[in-house]
C-alpha cells in the first residue's frame, strides 16, 4: 500500500434512479496532487460527494490511508483528515474572517490562524471583516483556510476558480501551490484546465460518470483527442 492516501475503486453512485458515476478508480498517493477533470456534468462534483459519503456509492469502495470509509457518515470522513472545499464556499456571512476560522479549529494543525494569517496576507486584511462583506476570491480563500485550520491529511477542492477574475484566479493558483510545496494531498476539481494543469501532478479526466483518461498533466497537454473530446479545450 505504501503512500496511497485516497484510493477509489470501482465506485457506482446513483442520484434518485440515475446512475451517475458508472465505476470510477483512481489514486492519490500522500503530498500528490490529482485533478479530476470533465466538462459540465461529467460527474466531478459527485465523486467528491461520493467520497465525503453525501452521496454513498451503491458500490465499491473508498479507502483513505488504508481505511476503509464504507459506513461512515459524512463528518466522520471529515474527521478520519478529508476536507471539502465545496462551490458554494459555506463560510459564515455574519461571523468576521477571525471567528469563522476559530470554530473551524480542529486538533492541532500544522495551519493555525495565525500561520494562516501569515500565509494568506489577503485574509490578514479583512481579519474584522464579516464574511459577508468579502469578495469572491477573499471567500474562496476563507473557505480553504477553514478546511486547513481544521488538521487535514488531505483536501478536496471542488472549481475553486469558478466565477473568479482571472487576477483573483492567479492569486488562488499561488495559495494552492503553496500547500502543494508544503506538502498537502490535494483533489482538484477544475475547469480551468491551464490552472489545474499548472497546479497538479497526474489529471483523472471523467466523462459520462466514467474515466476516460489518466495520466501525467504534462501528458494530458499533448493529447490532443482526449482534450477536444473530454474536456472541450
Ligand atoms: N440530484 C440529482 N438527481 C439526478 N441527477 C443529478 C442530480 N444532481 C446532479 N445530477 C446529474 O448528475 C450528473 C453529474 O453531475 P455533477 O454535478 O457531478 O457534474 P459535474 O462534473 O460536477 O458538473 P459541473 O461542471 O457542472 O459542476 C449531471 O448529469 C447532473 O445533471
Ligand atoms: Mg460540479
Amino acid at each position: 500500500m505504501s503512500d496511497v492516501l485516497l484510493k477509489v475503486e470501482d465506485i457506482q453512485t446513483y442520484l434518485g434512479d440515475s446512475h451517475i458515476i458508472q465505476g470510477v478508480s483512481f489514486e492519490a498517493r500522500a503530498g500528490e496532487v490529482v485533478a479530476l477533470l470533465g466538462r459540465n456534468g461529467a460527474g466531478k462534483t459527485t465523486t467528491l460527494r461520493s467520497i465525503m459519503r453525501m452521496a454513498p456509492p451503491r458500490s465499491g469502495a473508498v479507502t483513505f490511508d488504508g481505511r476503509d470509509l464504507r459506513g461512515l457518515r459524512t463528518y466522520e470522513v471529515a474527521r478520519a483528515g478529508v476536507a471539502f472545499v465545496q462551490e458554494t464556499r459555506a463560510i459564515f456571512p455574519s461571523l468576521s474572517v477571525e471567528e469563522n476560522l476559530r470554530i473551524a479549529v480542529r486538533g492541532k494543525s500544522d495551519w493555525s490562524v495565525e500561520r494562516v494569517f501569515d500565509d494568506f496576507p489577503h485574509l490578514a486584511a479583512r481579519r474584522r471583516n464579516g464574511g459577508a462583506q468579502l469578495s469572491g476570491g477573499e471567500q474562496q480563500m476563507l473557505a480553504i483556510a477553514r478546511a486547513l485550520v481544521a488538521s487535514p491529511r488531505m483536501i478536496l477542492l471542488d472549481e475553486p476558480s469558478e466565477g473568479l477574475a482571472p487576477i483573483i484566479v492567479e492569486q488562488i493558483a499561488a495559495l494552492l501551490l503553496k500547500l502543494k510545496a508544503a506538502g498537502m494531498t490535494m483533489l482538484l476539481v477544475e475547469q480551468n484546465f491551464a490552472l489545474a494543469t499548472e497546479i497538479a501532478d497526474r489529471a483523472v479526466v471523467l466523462g459520462k460518470g466514467r474515466v476516460r483518461w489518466t495520466g501525467a498533466c504534462e501528458d494530458l497537454k499533448g493529447a490532443d483527442d482526449v482534450r477536444r473530446t473530454w474536456l472541450g479545450v
